[in-house]
C-alpha cells in the first residue's frame, strides 16, 4: 500500500489526486498545496515545494513511500534528486532529465542525437544576437522561433513575415524572460497531438493520445493560453501513428537518456505534429499535460497509484492497467473573462453539485478558492468539466450539458472542443 505525496495545484493535479485515490494501492494521499476541489476528498498540506528540506522532512515523518510531482518547476529546480538522495520514491524525472523541457536547445541537441524526428533548427547562445538575427532573416517561411528556457509557455513564436520573427528575437534577446538564448526552427504543418508515456527508466506504457485546444477563441483563433479543453482518445492518432511514436520516439528517447545517464522516470509528454503518416516532435514536456491530463485519466482503467510505484521504483508493472481508454472524455475548460490577459478574481461560483449530478461528470478544480464556506474563482483556467462516455459525440454532449449548470460572472468557455474530431 502507498503513502503518496502529490505536489501541485491545478485541474492537473486534481485530476491526479481523483485517480490516485481510485486506486486500490492508495493508502493515504496529501497534496501539496492542493485547491479547494482536491480537498473534498484528499488532505491539503501547505509545503513550499522550492523548500526541498521542508518537502523531505515530511515525506520522512509521515511515511510517504511514494511523491507525484505535477508541475514542470518543481522538476526543473531538482525536487526529485533532493527526494532520492533520501531514499524517497520519486515519480517525475531528476533535474538533468528535465532539461528535455527546460531547455528547448538541450530537447533539439538531444532528439538530433538520437534521430528522433522533429523540425531542423539551429541553437543560438545569449551572444550570439546578430546571428540569431542573420539566420531568420534568410530562414523560409513560417519561421518558429523559441526562447530557449522555461517562459510559462510564452517562450514561442510562429513567424509569417520576417519582420514578425526579427521582433520575436529581440523581444526575447531583450531578457523578458532570461538570458539563455534561442532556438529558431522549421514550421512543422498538420494536427498537434499530446500523447503521454509513463516511464521507468527503461520502459514505458503509452496513455491515450489527446487533443489540446491552446487558443482562447473558437475555431483556433485569438491568443495561446495553458489549454482550453482537451479530448480522449484522439483517433487523428492512429494506430500506426502509436506505434511510430513508441518505437521512434520515446523508446529512442529513453535509451538515449539512459546511455546518457540521465534515465527518465516519470509522464514523458510527447507535444506531436501528424501529418499523414509523418509524426513530429514539436516538444517534449517531463510531467503531465494540463487540461489533457483531465481527458486521458478519465479513460484510463489502472490502479494509477501502483502504476507510478512501479515507474518510480525503475520495474513499471504492465498488470497495474487493465485499459489505456475505456470510452472517451471530454474536458471543457470554464476561465475567467479577460485570460490568458488580465481577468477578476474572487467571483463566486455556483452549480458544481448540479453538473456532478451526472455520475458520468467531474469538475476539476484549477483556479478557485474558499472564502467564508464560499467557492469563488482565483486564476485564469477555474475549473475543467470533464464527462466520459461510450461515444466521443456522447462526452462532448455531456460536459457540455454540465457547462450550462455551472455560473460564475465572466464565465468563458471554447465552444469548439472536439469539434475537429466530430
Ligand atoms: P512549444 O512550447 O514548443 O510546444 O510551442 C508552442 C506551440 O507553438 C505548439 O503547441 C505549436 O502550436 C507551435 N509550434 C511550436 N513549434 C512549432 C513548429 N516547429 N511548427 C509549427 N508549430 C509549432
Ligand atoms: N496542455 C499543454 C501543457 O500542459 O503544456
Amino acid at each position: 500500500m502507498e503513502r503518496i505525496l502529490l505536489i501541485g495545484s491545478g485541474g492537473r493535479e486534481h485530476a491526479l489526486s481523483a485517480a490516485l485515490l481510485r486506486s486500490t494501492s492508495c493508502e493515504k494521499l496529501w497534496v501539496a498545496p492542493g485547491n479547494p476541489g482536491i480537498a473534498r476528498d484528499a488532505e491539503c498540506v501547505q509545503l513550499n515545494a522550492s523548500d526541498h528540506l521542508a518537502v523531505a522532512k515530511f515525506c520522512l515523518k509521515n511515511n510517504v513511500t511514494l511523491v507525484v510531482i505535477g508541475p514542470e518547476q518543481p522538476l526543473a529546480e531538482g525536487l526529485a534528486d533532493a527526494l532520492r538522495e533520501e531514499n524517497i520514491d520519486v515519480f517525475g524525472p531528476s533535474q538533468a532529465a528535465a532539461q528535455l523541457e527546460s531547455s528547448k536547445g538541450f530537447s533539439k541537441d538531444f532528439m538530433a542525437r538520437h534521430h528522433i524526428p522533429t523540425a531542423p533548427y539551429r541553437r543560438f547562445t545569449s551572444a550570439q544576437h546578430a546571428d540569431a538575427r542573420a539566420y531568420a532573416a534568410e530562414h523560409a517561411l513560417p519561421v518558429v522561433v523559441k526562447y530557449d528556457g522555461l517562459a510559462a509557455g510564452k517562450g514561442v513564436v510562429v513567424a509569417t513575415t520576417h519582420g514578425e520573427a526579427l521582433d520575436a528575437i529581440d523581444m526575447m534577446y531583450d531578457g523578458v524572460f532570461g538570458d539563455d538564448g534561442i532556438v529558431i526552427e522549421g514550421f512543422l504543418s498538420g494536427q498537434e497531438a499530446s500523447v503521454f508515456a509513463i516511464c521507468d527508466g527503461r520502459d514505458m506504457i503509452t496513455l491515450a493520445p489527446a487533443q489540446d485546444h491552446k487558443r482562447i477563441g473558437d475555431g483556433d483563433t485569438g491568443k495561446n493560453t495553458g489549454g482550453m479543453g482537451a479530448y480522449a482518445p484522439a483517433p487523428i492518432v492512429t494506430a500506426s501513428h502509436r506505434e511510430t511514436i513508441r518505437e521512434r520516439i520515446v523508446r529512442p528517447l529513453l535509451e538515449g537518456m539512459h546511455e546518457e545517464g540521465t534515465p527518465f522516470i516519470g509522464c514523458l509528454f510527447c507535444g506531436l505534429m501528424i501529418d499523414g503518416d509523418d509524426v513530429n516532435v514539436v516538444e517534449f514536456n517531463v510531467r503531465f499535460g494540463d487540461p489533457e491530463t483531465q481527458a486521458v485519466l478519465s479513460v484510463l482503467d489502472a490502479d494509477v497509484a501502483a502504476l507510478f510505484a512501479s515507474a518510480a521504483r525503475g520495474s513499471l508493472d504492465a498488470s497495474t492497467v487493465r485499459s489505456t481508454q475505456i470510452g472517451y472524455a471530454c474536458n471543457v475548460v470554464l476561465a475567467s473573462k479577460g485570460y490568458p490577459d488580465a481577468y477578476a478574481k474572487g467571483l463566486p461560483i455556483t452549480g458544481i453539485d448540479l453538473a456532478e449530478a451526472d455520475p458520468h461528470v467531474i469538475v476539476y478544480h484549477a483556479g478557485t478558492t474558499e472564502v467564508d464556506g464560499e467557492l469563488r474563482s482565483n486564476g485564469g483556467r477555474v475549473l475543467g468539466v470533464t464527462a466520459t462516455a461510450d461515444t466521443l459525440r456522447d462526452a462532448v454532449a455531456r460536459s457540455y450539458m454540465a457547462v450550462d449548470k455551472i455560473s460564475f460572472d465572466g464565465k468563458v468557455f471554447r465552444i469548439d472542443i472536439a469539434a475537429k474530431a466530430l
